[in-house]
This record gives structure tokens, C-alpha cells and sequence, in this order.
């Protein structure tokens, strides 16, 4: 597997921790089968965690990425960022004041729970015509996509990638978010599955569990899709692959 959503990077956001944290994250990705991992700090939220891209973020990348091979976890890391679409969120990429991920077109973005659907439709369609390709985090967390999933279907045929959260697959932030996850896999508008993980013990790394639920329930190939397939694509900066989307009413 590849998890393309991770706050594994340490002390920089209400992530990891601590570098030992980070690596405990890294070894529970190891033992139950993430092969590789981006790591995604917030960054954008003003006033909360910022973390423009700068010489004091990279140099924490690189060492947590050699603590890593000193440790011999046999993981793979790449840089990304999950950043909060604000109304300057463009040029601040236009900028390289934020990170997409593992340096390709792909950039992950998240929005406030309750956005504005226009804000978001202005925001995308302008980083779009920058040439960049939008992956947009937990998108069945938002309620505005709770309400009308019909949003959700929009982003997907204008071909924005949709990254549903483990926990929301497994019920961890409750029913409404387990059905709107559902929702949007079964109608296929959702190209990925990632862990967004914020430490070792609860909201962690570990994928396995996952991996299984979702092979029973849309079966293998739809499960090899979002957890490695379209992962793999967005690293290598390739084209999204995915069913016929069905129409949400
Ligand atoms: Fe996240």
C-alpha cells in the first residue's frame, strides 16, 4: 500500500509528536504493509499551523527521512503537504511557499468543514488552470458535501482526485461520515484511501484492517485501486484511473 495522507512529520502540527513518535509511525506503515507514505503537514491554516515551505521544514524532512534509515525501517518517504484552501492558496503555490506532493502536479488541499461549495469551485478551477491537479482530503467529513453529495460528484468528473480517510471508511467519526465514505465509493468518486494519521496509537498508520474492510465490501481489485494503484499514480504524477463515476441525486 501507499498512504498519500500522513502527520507523520514531528512537532509541527497536532500531529506526530516527536521524532520518536514519527518513527513508531513509520514501523506500525512496516509491520502491516504501507510500503511508502507521503508525509503531509498542515500548512496554510493561519494563525494555527502555517509551515510555508522553508529551510527550516525541509531540513526536518531530511532528518526525519535519515532517522528513518538509521532506524532500518524499510519505508519509503515522500514530501507533500495537506494545505487549507484559502482565497490565497494559488498563488501561494504559484510561489513554492507550499509543498505538492512527492514534487508532482498532485496537490492535496482540505477545506473547512462548513465552505462555502463556490468558494470551493473558484479556489480548484484556479490552481487547475495553473496546471495543477487538485487531490482533495476526507471529503466526506465536510457537511456541505453531507448535505449534497452532488458536489462531490462535480469535483470527481472535473477530475479532482477524492481521498476518503481510513477512520471514515471505519467508523471512527461516526455514522453520517461512514455513509457519506460509502456513498462516494460506491458510485465511484473516490480514487484513494489513505490513513491521515496524527500518531501511533489512535488515527495511526496502520492500513491492514482497512485494507481487508474494503476488499470484502467492494471487493479486491476496487480495494488495489484506492490503496495502491491510484497512490502510485499520484507519486509518479500519472493520470487517475476509476470506474464509470454514478450520479449522486
Ligand atoms: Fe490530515
Amino acid at each position: 500500500m501507499i498512504d498519500i495522507h500522513a502527520h507523520i512529520l514531528p512537532g509541527v502540527d497536532d500531529g506526530s509528536e516527536n521524532m520518536k513518535m514519527s518513527l513508531m509511525m513509520l514501523s506500525m506503515c512496516e509491520d502491516y504493509g504501507t510500503k511508502g507514505i507521503i508525509a503531509t503537514p498542515h500548512a496554510n491554516i493561519p494563525g494555527e499551523f502555517e509551515n510555508y515551505l522553508g529551510p527550516d521544514l525541509l531540513e526536518l524532512m531530511s532528518a526525519l527521512e535519515e532517522e528513518k534509515d538509521l532506524a532500518g525501517i524499510n519505508v519509503d518517504i515522500y514530501r507533500g503537504m495537506e494545505i487549507f484552501a484559502t482565497e490565497d492558496m494559488p498563488s501561494l503555490l504559484e510561489k513554492g511557499k507550499l509543498l505538492t506532493l512527492n514534487g508532482t502536479s498532485y496537490f492535496l488541499t482540505e477545506f473547512a468543514f462548513g465552505e462555502d461549495p463556490d468558494f470551493c469551485r473558484k479556489v480548484l478551477r484556479e490552481c487547475t488552470a495553473m496546471g495543477l491537479k487538485p487531490i482533495i482530503a476526507h471529503p466526506e467529513r465536510y457537511y456541505f458535501i453531507q448535505d449534497d453529495p452532488r458536489t462531490a460528484y462535480d469535483w470527481c468528473i472535473s477530475g479532482y482526485g477524492l481521498q476518503i480517510n481510513k477512520g471514515s471508511v471505519m467508523g471512527a467519526f461516526g455514522k453520517r461520515v461512514q455513509d457519506t465514505a460509502d456513498l462516494l465509493i460506491s458510485h465511484g468518486l473516490a480514487a484513494c484511501v489513505a490513513s491521515d494519521a496524527h500518531s501511533h496509537i489512535e488515527r495511526n498508520t496502520r492500513m491492514d484492517r482497512t485494507a481487508g474492510y474494503l476488499a470484502r465490501t467492494y471487493g479486491e481489485e476496487f480495494a488495489d485501486l484506492l490503496l495502491f494503484k491510484n497512490p502510485m499514480r499520484i507519486l509518479e504524477g500519472k493520470g487517475l484511473y476509476g470506474y464509470e463515476p454514478i450520479p449522486v441525486y
